[in-house]
Parts: structure tokens; sequence; C-alpha cells
């Protein structure tokens, strides 16, 4: 059969997401395949399937049987060379080894500890943006934010921030573009940083209990090297890029709802609710990827063994089933929890991390302003990505109009 993409053989394809029209709304698109073909075929980048409701996102999620994280964790395909991604794309029983290692990194006492160094980083940021001027909220805040943040949480000096900030946006860009070797001399230039880390760290430890290499070269199950970077370099991408994205969904969306903005600067307490809600509306990883095991039925449709599945957080996080009026912010949303995490054994470990950088980034920002606003048009992450990449804000001091 030959589809849409005229891709040859192969099943029938539903939908595209780099169709223009799909990135400058990939909403009205979900909703229309969760209504009409809720596991849905696309032959963009070799041809994957798509989940798209948050009960087969979940399912598969949970399904360790069928589908595995080994092979691919995200379409299209990023350069599968240099230094492995742990606990990514591990499989049970390694996956559980690496995640016990990781998680105490990642309590709520030990994100507590990163708070005060987490605020220091993003009052420093803002303090100089907030003149009621129009200013580049992303260049001078939330890209800066992640990347300090993820530096902090590594162990990685601050001065490195900006080579590793231009190589993640670079590398996320050329597997965009599919540019396998442009991507796979930028991904070896990022394990360098994790490789030299696990060096370092080698040669003269730190504190174990303080520095999470360290702690991980000295952990009982006896890493390797290269499994302690591999565990680093997952850090390195996953742990800032995403993040950025969200930050200023969450700002853009603040600025639109001036109600709900001054809410919040009144009511504090009220933002890791406001946090919990952008996070299904705005999802910054709109998608993540498995691949199935052998021959799977899912919402009628028969996926081959070895196929790609795409995992639409972003349309599951708004499907109608489960969150009634999806499309609305509503602060004390009640029963099922979205999916911005992922679902299962992967869903991700940093997450306490991802809401203290998000808490903190609306409580210092609605702190030192009287109110803000987004000035000219914004610029949209696109797949697999959701978020907002170019903004310019007006953030207003108090007092000052
Ligand atoms: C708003 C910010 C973030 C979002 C929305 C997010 C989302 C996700 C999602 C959806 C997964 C699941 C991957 C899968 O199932 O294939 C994941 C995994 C992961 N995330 Fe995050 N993430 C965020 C921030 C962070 C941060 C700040 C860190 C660490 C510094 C981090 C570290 C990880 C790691 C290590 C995994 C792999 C877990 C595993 O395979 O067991 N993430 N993240």
């Amino acid at each position: 059969m030959t589809d849409a993409h005229g891709a040859g053989t192969g099943p029938v394809s539903d939908w595209d997401p780099a169709d223009p029209a799909v990135q400058a709304d990939p909403f009205a698109e979900h909703r229309r395949l969760r209504a009409t073909c809720p596991v849905a075929h696309s032959a963009r980048w070799g041809g994957f399937w798509t989940a798209t409701t948050w009960e087969d996102v979940r399912r598969i999620g949970a399904d360790r049987e069928n589908f595995t994280a080994t092979l691919r964790t995200i379409v299209p395909s990023s350069p599968r060379q240099g230094l492995p991604r742990y606990p990514l794309q591990s499989d049970p029983p390694r996956h559980t080894v690496y995640r016990r290692a990781l998680a105490p990194w990642f309590s709520d006492p030990a994100v507590a500890r990163l708070e005060p160094g987490v605020r220091r980083i993003t009052g420093d940021l803002l303090a100089p943006l907030v003149t009621g001027e129009p200013v580049d909220v992303v260049g001078g805040f939330t890209e800066e934010a992640a990347v300090r943040a993820l530096c902090l949480f590594v162990g990685l000096a601050e001065a490195e921030a900006g080579r590793l900030k231009s190589l993640g946006l670079r590398y996320v860009e050329a597997v965009l573009a599919q540019d396998l070797a442009t991507a796979g001399g930028i991904s070896r230039e990022i394990d360098g940083f994790a490789v030299a880390l696990v060096e370092d760290r080698r040669h003269a430890p730190r504190d174990p209990a303080a520095d999470v290499t360290t702690g991980l070269l000295a952990d009982p199950s006896g890493f390797t090297d290269e499994e302690v970077a591999g565990m680093i370099r997952t850090l390195l991408i996953g742990g800032h890029t995403v993040q950025k994205n969200f930050t200023g969904s969450a700002l853009r969306h603040l600025a639109a709802d001036r109600d709900l903005q001054d809410l919040l600067r009144t009511r504090p307490e009220m933002i890791p609710a406001a946090v919990e809600e952008m996070l299904r509306l705005h999802s910054p990883n709109q998608a993540l990827a498995r691949t199935t095991t052998k021959e799977v039925c899912l919402g009628g449709r028969t996926i081959p063994a070895g196929s790609p599945v795409a995992l639409l957080y972003l349309s599951a996080n708004r499907d109608e089933s489960v969150f009634p009026e999806p499309d609305r912010f509503l602060l004390d949303r009640q029963g099922a929890k979205h999916v911005a995490f992922g679902y299962g054994i992967h869903a991700c470990i940093g997450q306490p991390f991802a809401r203290l950088q998000a808490r903190v980034a609306l409580e210092e920002t609605l702190a030192r302003t009287a109110s803000f606003a987004v000035e000219g048009d914004t610029v949209n992450a696109t797949w697999p990505e959701y978020g907002v990449t170019a903004m310019r804000m007006r953030l207003v001091p108090p007092g000052g109009g």
C-alpha cells in the first residue's frame, strides 16, 4: 500500500507530527487522533506508531514484556553511539540497579538541599531582567536557569554551563533534522563532560554523600567508569532541555491569565498545584518511545515486532475520557494524575528536582514583579519536545506601573 507520504508498502499514514499545520496546533491533531484513530501510524522518520490516549500510554509504560527501552527512547532516532544512556536505555534487571543507585540523589531531602542554590541562580538571572522593558526571557532566564541548576546537581562548574547549553540546543536540532553525523559529533562532546567528571572524581574523590559522581563510583553495585559516565550523560541532556521549555510555557501561561498571575502572587502556596496543572497542559516532553519486542495488538491495530511506538504524553494529558474539560486550566483539578513525567519503571527520576525548579522560577518571578506580559510572538519547540524556545517579556517591577 502507498501511504500519504509515498513511503511504499506499509500501513496507512494516519498523521505526520512534522506537518507544519500539526506543529502549529498539535492539540487539534491529537484530539482528532484520539477520536478517530487512537493508535496511529506515521510514515515519517522511517515509520512509527503513536499511542495517544492516557490509558494506552500507561499500558505501554507498564508493559515490560512487549516493549523495550533499550533500542530507542525517541522518534526520530538519536545517534546510538558513544556512552550508553542509563537508566533510560536499559531494561530490568540492570535498570533496577541503576535506578536504585540514583534514587537517593533525587529524594526529597536531597532535592531540598539544592533549593538555596537554585533560588540564588534564579534570582541572579531575574534581577537584571525586571526593568519593565522587553527582554529575552529564554536566553536570559529559562535556558540559563535550567542548565546552571543541572551543573549544580552534577557538580560541574557553573562556568561550563554555557558550553553545555549550546551543545544541548545544537544536539536536539541535529537529531530533529536527522543529521545523525552532526548529532553524533555533538553527542561525543557531551560524553566528554561525563567522562571528564568520572576521571576527575576517580582521582580526586569528593564527599560521596554530597557529590553524585563520587557517590555512584563508591556504590556497592561496583559500577564500571563507563556505567557511571552513562548515568551522568543521561542527565546532561534530559536534565535541562525540557526543563527550560516548561518554565517558558509556565511563564507564558501566567502572562496570558492575569487573574491567575495575581492570585499566585498573593497566594504563593498555590504554586505547586498550578505547576502540576501546567505540567498536564504543557507537557514539555511531547513524546518518548519504546520498541515492540513481539507483535502487539493495541487499539484495534496490529503493530509488528520491532516497531517504534511513541508515547504521546501531550495528548494523553488532554484525554477527554480521563480529564473533564481537558483544555481548561483548573487549579483544583482532582482525579487522574497526568503522565508528563511518563509512567512505569522509566518514569522521570528527576521529578522532584524538576518540580523544585519550576516552583522556584514562578515564586521568584511573581515575587519580583508587579506584573509580566509577553511582548510580540513566541516560538514553540517542535516534536518530540513542546514548550517555549523564544519569547520576549516585559517584567514590571513593583511600583513600576
Ligand atoms: C519538567 C521537566 C522534566 C520532564 C517533563 C521530564 C520528563 C521525563 C519523562 C517523560 C521521562 C520518561 C522517559 C521514558 O519513559 O522513556 C523521564 C525520564 C528521566 N528523567 Fe526526566 N523530565 C524532566 C526533568 C528532569 C530532570 C531535571 C532530571 C535530572 C536532573 C531528569 C532525569 C531523568 C532521568 C534520569 C530519566 C530516566 C529514568 C529511567 O529511565 O528510569 N528529568 N523524564
